[in-house]
């Protein structure tokens, strides 16, 4: 059977329309002078499960995508895009998928080494070259972006996750099938330790057998595992596609703008392809796509309502307390969120509110 390529899925789509939101926002961040006129010496990113680079409809794969965005970005001029600046590493383990990614960036691209950025597409596998080219790159020492983007049999030790939240402004991206929450059996134990860091942590979600909770438990054990390996934000969602399965992704980030630029990408991905993005810490079979602070019958939108009774439920808090556990806790939830979302909420007599009167952030709330 020739799969070289393969159909693209509802949720790979999904996933798609993300990474091109997320990947414009952050470029612009990581490659333009901040306020003060510093800017990263080096930037590299990882493309650890690269695939073919196309789909069998012709969509182009997530290598061709990243690498046209960026070099089409709106903010180029003001990029400093320069092949020792900004260097982009793309790993697949299958040799014809190699071999077909090879081809369609240089049918895309051309010649990639007279490209302004330097282009590395490597046969192997993602976590023995992901070390390996960061080494050959001399990348360590600045940001990383490192995407871990396999089909479910997660095989990253944390060791190297570990090596890349060392480093200043670096980031991980990791996505997960469905398949993988039910079926651990096809994994050995001593892999999972690798990819956990010891049994302790993974053992837990292991025993829990409900099949809806599964993915809940090994979702957050994850989430947990990124923060020990040093990434001080992680994010952990659910993406539903229109149709079909969904998937699920981990991001660790060591900067609250990291988290900001990929919370910014959800709110503004395409709604009408009717992608959703599902927290996990929310049971409600509620539909959180469509982002709005107020959901379709006005109030506060059901999940952000469900996230902060969650919340409020272990005690009092401040709306400064409240903000910084949105930017943190939440899948989507933003600290800007908390104050309207509070204040509606204490209108309606759900919560109340001290002192009375303007709501600041050293206002204390509790459920009524
Ligand atoms: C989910 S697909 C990647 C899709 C691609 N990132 C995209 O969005 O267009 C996973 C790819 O990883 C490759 N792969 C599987 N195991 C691998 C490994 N251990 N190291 C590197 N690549 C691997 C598969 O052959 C497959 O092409």
């Amino acid at each position: 059977m020739n799969d070289t390529l393969w159909q693209l899925e509802p949720a790979t789509a999904a996933k798609h329309r993300l990474y091109k939101r997320y990947l414009d926002g952050y470029w612009a961040k990581m490659l333009q002078p901040n306020g003060a006129g510093n800017s990263w010496p080096k930037v590299t990113y990882v493309d650890a499960f690269a695939g073919p680079g196309r789909y069998l409809g012709g969509e182009e794969g997530s290598p061709v995508f990243v690498l046209r965005r960026l070099l089409d970005h709106t903010a180029r001029g003001r990029m400093g895009l320069r092949p020792n600046r900004v260097q982009l590493v793309f790993i697949e383990k299958r040799r014809d998928r190699y071999k077909h990614l090879v081809k369609e960036l240089g049918a895309k691209f051309g010649d990639l080494s007279a490209l302004p950025v330097r282009v590395e597409v490597v046969h192997g596998e993602a976590a023995a070259e992901t070390a390996r080219a960061l080494d050959h790159l001399q990348a360590w020492g600045n940001p990383v972006l490192a995407i871990f983007d396999s089909w479910g049999n997660v095989n990253v030790p944390l060791t190297l996750l570990e090596r890349i939240a060392a480093n200043r402004g670096s980031e991980a991206i990791v996505t997960f099938g469905p398949n993988w929450f039910n079926r651990r059996e096809d994994q050995n134990a001593e892999q999972l330790d690798d990819v956990f860091g010891g049994r302790e942590y993974w053992q837990r979600a292991d025993r829990e057998s409900s099949t809806d909770e599964r993915w809940r438990a090994w979702l957050s054990t994850y989430r947990d595992a990124l923060g020990r390996a040093g990434f001080e934000f992680q994010l952990q969602f659910e993406v539903v596609p229109h149709t079909g399965q969904p998937l699920y992704l981990v991001h660790g980030t060591k900067h609250v703008a990291g988290v900001e630029v990929m919370k910014d990408a959800m709110w503004t991905v395409d709604p009408e392809a009717g992608t959703l993005f599902r927290d996990p810490r929310t049971r409600g079979a509620e539909s959180v796509g469509q982002l709005d602070l107020f959901g379709s019958g006005g109030g506060v939108h059901p999940e952000l309502r469900e996230l902060i009774v969650q919340r409020l439920d272990d005690g009092a808090i401040t709306v400064e307390q409240l903000r910084d556990w949105l930017v943190r806790e939440t899948a989507r939830w933003l600290g800007k969120h908390a104050n309207a979302a509070v204040k509606t909420m204490c209108d309606e007599g759900a919560v109340h509110v001290e002192p009375t009167g303007q709501i600041s952030k050293r206002s204390v709330i509790r459920l009524r």
